[in-house]
């Protein structure tokens, strides 16, 4: 069986939606959640579904006392779901190609520093957008840049109503963040 470590800072809807899914799967398992907002709702995700869930802080996450918790552990893939911090150099080195984002548009359009969450929809909305969707790519030291692994399209109006892109958008992700990542795993 495949192990997994997720990083989370918010909702962690995805999060759950990826234990969940390898928990009627049974090719890989969600061995821990991270995540370095105390107040985050995934810490209550975890708790409801009984993951191990670590809350740490920018110190621990600067020093190397991550990278060591994650060599200790040494996941099979390392999947950022909603997390919001820039992964250090030395963190991605010691991961080649296993530590996995999704981010809720098409890369390159609508990414970078700031493109977070409902700005993302804002953003497409506001420029009158008819297509939008989902990006998964490799993670590398700066925002949004890694390389693309997947992506895939939906149609939407112009100026369509922010809110309902996340909602479309949202779809688009629980369907196929863990589709992809049971794929990258076989491989
Ligand atoms: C998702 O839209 C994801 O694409 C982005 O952050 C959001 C996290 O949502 N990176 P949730 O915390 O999984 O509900």
């Amino acid at each position: 069986m495949k192990r997994l470590v997720i990083f989370a800072s918010g909702s962690g809807s995805n999060a759950e939606n990826i234990i969940n899914y390898f928990r009627s799967n049974k090719k890989a398992e969600v061995e821990m959640v991270l995540t370095p907002n105390p107040n985050a709702g995934v810490i209550e995700r975890c708790q409801r579904l009984n993951v191990p869930c670590l809350v740490f802080n920018r110190e621990e996450w600067k020093s190397g006392k991550i990278l060591e918790l994650l060599k200790e552990k040494n996941p099979d893939m390392i999947i950022l779901a909603g997390f919001m911090w820039l992964v250090p150099g030395e963190i991605i080195r010691a991961f080649p190609q296993r530590i996995v984002n999704i981010h809720p548009a098409l890369l390159p359009k609508f990414g970078g520093k700031g493109m977070y969450g409902d700005n993302v929809h804002k953003a497409v909305s506001d420029d009158g957008e008819t297509e939008t969707g989902i990006t998964i790519h490799y993670v590398n030291e700066y925002y949004d840049e890694g390389q693309i692994i997947f992506q895939q399209k939906i149609t939407i109006n112009p100026h369509e109503n922010p809110e309902k892109i996340a909602q479309k958008v949202h779809e688009l992700e629980y369907k196929w963040y863990p589709e992809v990542i049971l794929k990258l795993l076989a491989q």
